[in-house]
C-alpha cells in the first residue's frame, strides 16, 4: 500500500513556519495520493488533522506508519457520497476538536474513456465524488466557518478544470464544475472571512490512475513522469498560507492555460499529439 513516500527534498517556507500550529485541518481522500501527504505536511507543520476517506483500515494505516504524528492525526472514515458521512465527519471533528479551520476537498476519482463509450451511470457515480462531495462537504462546514468568522476551504481540481484531453471528457466535466463552483462560492462569501483556494496540479504520481475507471486497454502511466504528490501538498499549504485565490504548479500547465484563451487550436494540436503518443505506449504495454 502506498504510504506516502518521503520526496526528494522539504521545502519549509519561512512563511508558513508556526502558521498551522494547532489549527483544525479536515482533508477528504487521505489515505492516498495527494490527501495522504497534505494530511502529513499539515501535521509536520503541528496542525491537528483528520483523514477522510471511505475504508477506516487504510486511513489507520497511514496513522499507525506515523508514530511521530499520531497526536495530531484523527482518522474519521466518511463516503462524500453520503450526506450522512460528511455530516458526521464535520460533528466530529467540532465535537473533538472545537473547530474546522481548513477543509480540503481532495477526493477524487479519474475515468479514461472518450465521450461516445461513457456509460452514464458511471459518469454519474465520477460526479457524485468528484463534485457533489465537495459540494456536500462545503455545504455541511459553512455554517461553522461562519460562526467562526474565518476559515479556508480548498478545493484539489486539476488542470483538466480548465483545459481538455480527449478521453478524459466527463473527468474534465467535473473539474470544470468544481472549478465554477469554487469561483461562484467565493464570490458568495465575499467579505464573510472564509476563503476559497483552487489547486489545479498536474500528472501527479498516485494510485489515482489504478483506481479509475478506464475502458479498453489503458497503461497506468502516461510516457510522462509525474510529480511527486507531496510537491502537490507542499503548493496547498503555500496556497493557504498565502491566501491565494488559485494554485497552478507546472510551467506547462501556465502556458496551457495561456494558450487556451489566446490560441485554442494550437492547444488542441498539442495536447491531440501528446495524447497520441500516450496512446502509443499504452497499446504497447
Ligand atoms: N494524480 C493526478 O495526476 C491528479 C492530477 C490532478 C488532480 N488530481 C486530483 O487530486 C485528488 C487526489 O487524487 P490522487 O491522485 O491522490 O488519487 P488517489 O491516490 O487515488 O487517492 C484518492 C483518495 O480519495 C479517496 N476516495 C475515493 N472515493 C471517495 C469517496 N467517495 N469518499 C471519500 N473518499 C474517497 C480514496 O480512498 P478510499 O478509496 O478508501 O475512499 C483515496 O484516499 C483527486 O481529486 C484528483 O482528481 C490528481
Amino acid at each position: 500500500m502506498y504510504h506516502g513516500a518521503t520526496p526528494p527534498r522539504r521545502e519549509i517556507d519561512l512563511e508558513m513556519s508556526a502558521r498551522f500550529q494547532d489549527k483544525v485541518v479536515i482533508v477528504t481522500g487521505a489515505s492516498s495520493g495527494i490527501g495522504l501527504e497534505t494530511a502529513l505536511a499539515f501535521a509536520r507543520e503541528g496542525a491537528r488533522v483528520v483523514l477522510a476517506a471511505r475504508t477506516q483500515a487504510k486511513l489507520q494505516e497511514v496513522v499507525d506508519a506515523h508514530p511521530d504524528l499520531h497526536e495530531r492525526l484523527r482518522v474519521v472514515p466518511a463516503d462524500v457520497t453520503k450526506d450522512e458521512d460528511v455530516r458526521r465527519l464535520i460533528a466530529t471533528t467540532i465535537a473533538q476538536l472545537g473547530r474546522v479551520d481548513i477543509l480540503v476537498n481532495n477526493a477524487g476519482i479519474g475515468m479514461r474513456a472518450s465521450i461516445a463509450e461513457t456509460p452514464p451511470d458511471d459518469a454519474r457515480s465520477l460526479m457524485e465524488v468528484n463534485f457533489f462531495g465537495p459540494l456536500r462537504c462545503i455545504q455541511a462546514v459553512l455554517p461553522q466557518m461562519r460562526q467562526q468568522g474565518a476559515g479556508q476551504i480548498v478545493n484539489v481540481g486539476s488542470i483538466l478544470s480548465v483545459v481538455v484531453a480527449a478521453r478524459n471528457g466527463v473527468y474534465c466535466a467535473s473539474k470544470f464544475a468544481l472549478l465554477a463552483m469554487s469561483d461562484t462560492l467565493r464570490m458568495e462569501l465575499h467579505g464573510t472571512g472564509i476563503e476559497i483556494i483552487s489547486v489545479l496540479p498536474a500528472y501527479t504520481d498516485t494510485p489515482f490512475f489504478d483506481n479509475m475507471y478506464r475502458y479498453g486497454n489503458v497503461a497506468r502511466m502516461s510516457p510522462f513522469q509525474g510529480q511527486h504528490p507531496a510537491k502537490v501538498a507542499r503548493a496547498i499549504l503555500r496556497g493557504c498560507a498565502r491566501h491565494k485565490r488559485q494554485v497552478v504548479l507546472t510551467l506547462s500547465s501556465r502556458i496551457a492555460i495561456v494558450l487556451r484563451r489566446f490560441s485554442p487550436s494550437l492547444l488542441d494540436f498539442i495536447v491531440r499529439q501528446t495524447g497520441q503518443r500516450a496512446a502509443k505506449a499504452e497499446s504497447k504495454t
